[in-house]
């Protein structure tokens, strides 16, 4: 099975961006999750499209961008034309999900709902076949560096068997608290797209911390 790391700008030294992001691609690494806080849905702050843009000047990574922002669709075109990939938005922030889904398909980019933890999957039940990415937060979004919430694991489980059952594509992403001790555990559940923050970047270390990941991986060959 191809499971995708997808490392957490949140994480990376923001004095070194060009550096951090040459050290995960020369490790292997595909994608970039970014993480945009409006101060609202969530108390923290973080990236808005200009820093989207100015990454994409020197990255050609698949830049993964988590809106975790109260009424995304007033910004999407905004991270669509400054290089988003991928764009994931959370049904506890729409109004009009099924909307903003179209809205993101319409600039011909992958779309994604994330779902907080308290939240059940039955929101997702009329859109699984229009969706590339259903993100399972596996902390309470906001922060880097929280604990793992284990629980998350059955809601995973639940939405790999909805999935094989509905025989639909889209990538079963999990964010928050994945370490090299639980990577195992979400893949075993399901999991197909993981971001890994504080996990992965970490001064002087971060390739030998993604080469460790991929090492279990390989040796999971779930
Ligand atoms: C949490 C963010 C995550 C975070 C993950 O609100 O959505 O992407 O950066 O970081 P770790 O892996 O440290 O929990
Ligand atoms: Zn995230």
């Amino acid at each position: 099975m191809n499971i995708i790391i997808s490392p957490s700008l949140l994480a990376a030294d923001m004095g070194n961006l060009e550096q951090e992001l040459n050290t995960i691609k020369n490790s292997g690494i595909h994608d970039l999750h970014i993480d945009v806080m409006d101060g609202n849905f969530v108390p923290n702050i973080a990236f808005g499209p200009d820093q989207v843009k100015m990454l994409r000047a020197f990255s050609t990574l698949h830049f993964d961008v988590h809106m975790m922002v109260n009424d995304p669709d007033r910004y999407i075109k905004a991270f669509v034309d400054a290089g988003a990939d991928s764009i994931t938005v959370h049904a506890e922030a729409c109004t009009h999900l099924h909307r903003s889904i179209q809205v993101i398909k319409g600039f011909g980019k992958k779309a994604g709902v994330a779902l907080n933890p308290a939240t059940p999957l039955d929101v997702l039940r009329y859109l699984y076949s229009t969706l590339d990415v259903v993100l399972i937060m596996t902390v309470n979004p906001g922060y880097g560096g929280q604990k793992n919430i284990t629980k998350m694991n059955q809601k995973i489980k639940e939405l790999s068997e909805v999935k094989q059952a509905g025989d639909y594509q889209f990538e079963i992403q999990v964010d928050g608290g994945i370490n090299q001790h639980n990577i195992l555990d979400v893949m075993q559940a399901g999991a197909t797209n993981i971001v890994i923050g504080s996990a992965a970047f970490q001064k002087n270390k971060t390739q030998q911390n993604i080469e460790v990941f991929h090492k279990i991986i390989r040796d999971a060959s779930l």
